[in-house]
Formats: structure tokens, sequence, C-alpha cells
């Protein structure tokens, strides 16, 4: 049995180098290197030859069978680089891209306009202030003016404690706890729930919104209120709104007003307002002759209602996702 031992290390190499991918290279190293290999029967065969043709063929196909075991590691480590870079191509990670969230919530829509106006107000330099639910008599009725035996009380429609507390009908009491704690001159807004014994209608719920302004300081006059409410109202609803001021009551006021805008040709009351009654500032514990100031309430409720189109105010309370999802 001859074999061309220079063929078939030309064969080998051409065929290994060729190869593209492991497994075909897997079968080139059994057919040029296995067992039943012509390299591996042509070693077995070496006992029959002739000393001096042995050590030839042994010398000879030896070196044929490193050749090739080299070509067949080196094109193993070419097609592994190969394969590698082809996956960097295709299974790339962009580290910069933002972790993946789980499902989240969002805000009710409450809360976003009530967010809004507490950066709108932070904006023009008021601070922003929360008062208790749960208040007592005498900062929600007597210290704004309103004595025990005063026919207004009864236009609160309070829901009473059985402690001989309330839940707040308006933010009005943080007013006097404002300028209790912070003094003057001062310029805060009191945003928050209220609650009334109401009976509920499209525009009337038990428990809805405010947000309170007071501004305290000398020498504050109703131009400041009017142009102050009507700044605040046009930045709210994004436009030039048209207000109108009416004369009204409110005992922790005087005088007080009503503010109405116009909206799709009638006007809309919006806003209860006036200067701060010198018996408020007293009870806030500031010197009536030397301060002076406006306070406005304005509804979140409506607010919110204007802006995004809601026909009824129960939506907000009725926890109903189709409703909750839009915003
Ligand atoms: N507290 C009044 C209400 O709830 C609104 C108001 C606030 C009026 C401040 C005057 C000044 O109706």
């Amino acid at each position: 049995m001859s074999i061309d031992f220079e063929q078939l290390r030309a064969d080998a190499l051409e065929a290994v180098s060729a190869a593209g991918d492991s497994e075909a290279l897997q079968a080139l190293r059994v057919r040029y290197l296995g067992r039943k290999s012509p390299l591996k029967s042509a070693l077995r065969g070496l006992s029959d030859l002739p000393a001096e043709e042995r050590a030839r063929v042994g010398r000879l196909t030896n070196e044929i069978k490193n050749d090739i075991e080299q070509a067949v590691a080196g094109r193993s480590e070419a097609l592994e680089r190969e394969h590698e870079s082809e996956l960097g191509g295709r299974e790339w990670s962009d580290l910069t891209l933002p972790a993946r969230r789980g499902r989240r919530g969002h805000r009710h829509p409450i809360t976003l306009v009530e967010q809004d106006l507490d950066n709108l107000f932070r904006g023009m330099g008021y601070r922003v202030v929360e008062g208790p639910w749960v208040e007592d008599e005498w900062h929600n009725f007597d210290a704004l003016n309103i004595p025990k035996w005063h026919p207004s009380r009864d236009s609160f429609d309070t829901l009473w404690l059985s402690d001989g507390n309330l839940m707040r009908p308006h933010t009005s009491p943080v007013q006097i706890r404002a300028m209790k704690r912070f003094g003057a001159p001062l310029r805060a807004v009191f945003p928050g729930r209220v609650f009334r014994n109401e009976t509920l209608d499209a525009t009337h719920e038990a428990a809805f919104n405010q947000i309170e302004g007071l501004v305290v300081d000398r020498e504050i006059t109703p131009g400041h209120l009017f142009h102050s409410v009507k700044a605040i109202l046009s930045a709210i609803l994004e436009e030039d709104v048209e207000t109108r001021f009416r004369p009204s009551y409110f005992p922790f006021t005087e005088p007080s007003f009503e503010c109405d805008i116009m909206r799709n040709g009638d006007w809309m009351e919006l806003c209860g307002m006036g200067m701060v009654h010198p018996t408020v500032l007293e009870a806030g514990g500031l010197d009536a002759q030397e301060w002076t100031g406006f306070a406005f309430g304005l509804g979140i409720d409506r607010l919110a209602m204007m802006r995004y189109g809601i026909d009824d105010i129960r939506w907000f309370h009725r926890g109903d996702l189709r409703f909750l999802e839009q915003f």
C-alpha cells in the first residue's frame, strides 16, 4: 500500500482552511487524523516496512500529522473569532439604555392640577403650606370672625365630629395657622381637601379640593388682589382670561368679592376673595394697624374639570380606571 503523503498533506491543509463551521472541521479532523484515517493506517503499517523506510515514513507521517493538527487548531480559533464578531454585530447590548420598568400607576388629575398650581405659586414667591383636615372650631370659625351666633356658620354645611372638632369645610383656617407660624410679611398658598355635607350632583361632592391664597404686607390694596387673581387664573388656564369681580360677603374679608371668568359665552363663578378682615389679622397674631392683606379661595376640582373637559365632579372619586387612565 503506498500513499502519496505530499498529496495527502496538501488536500488536508486545503480542506481544513476551507472548513466553514466547527462541525465541518470536526468531520475533517476525523477523516485525516481519526482511527481510520490513511495516516493512522500508515503508522500501523510501519512495522511491516524495511528499517530505513520505516524511519523515513515515520518521520514524515508524524510531521504531516502535526501540520494537520496545527491547521485544525488554527482554523478552530479563527471560526470561534468569526462567530463571536458575528454575534457582536447581531446581539450587542446598549448599556446606555434605561432599565426596563415594571408597570406603574400615575397621578390623579386633581393631583396633576394641584402640582401645577403649587409650581405656579412657588414661581411667584408664595410658599406652599398644608393644614389639617380635621379642624377645631376656633380656627375654622371664631378666628375667621364667625362667632357662634353668626348665621353664616350654617352656610358651610359643616360635618361635625363627636369630639366637637370638624372636617374643615374650607381651607381658610390655614390662614390663621400660617400667620401664627410665619408672621408677616407673608405670601402663601394652602392647597388641600375640604368636606361638606352636600347633596351630591354633577357639580357638588362631599369631599373636594381648594387652594387658598394669602398675602400679608404693608399697604396691600384691592388693586393688588384683582391683578394677582387675574394673573393667576390666566397662568393656570394658559390664556388671557376675561374676569369679572362682583361684591360678595365673607365674614373673614372686608370688602369681599366673587370672581367670575368668561367661559364659552357664560360667566362662571370660580373664586371667593377679599381684603383680610382686621379681626382675622389680629387672630393670626398680627397688628392690624400695621398689616394689611388679601385672601382668595379657588376650587381645584372645578379647574381640573375645565382643563380636561370633565362633565361630572363625581368621576374624581369613582376609582374607575377607564376614567383615570386618560390622564
Ligand atoms: N373660604 C371661602 C369658601 O370656601 C372662600 C374664600 C377664601 C373667600 C378666602 C374669601 C377669602 O367659600
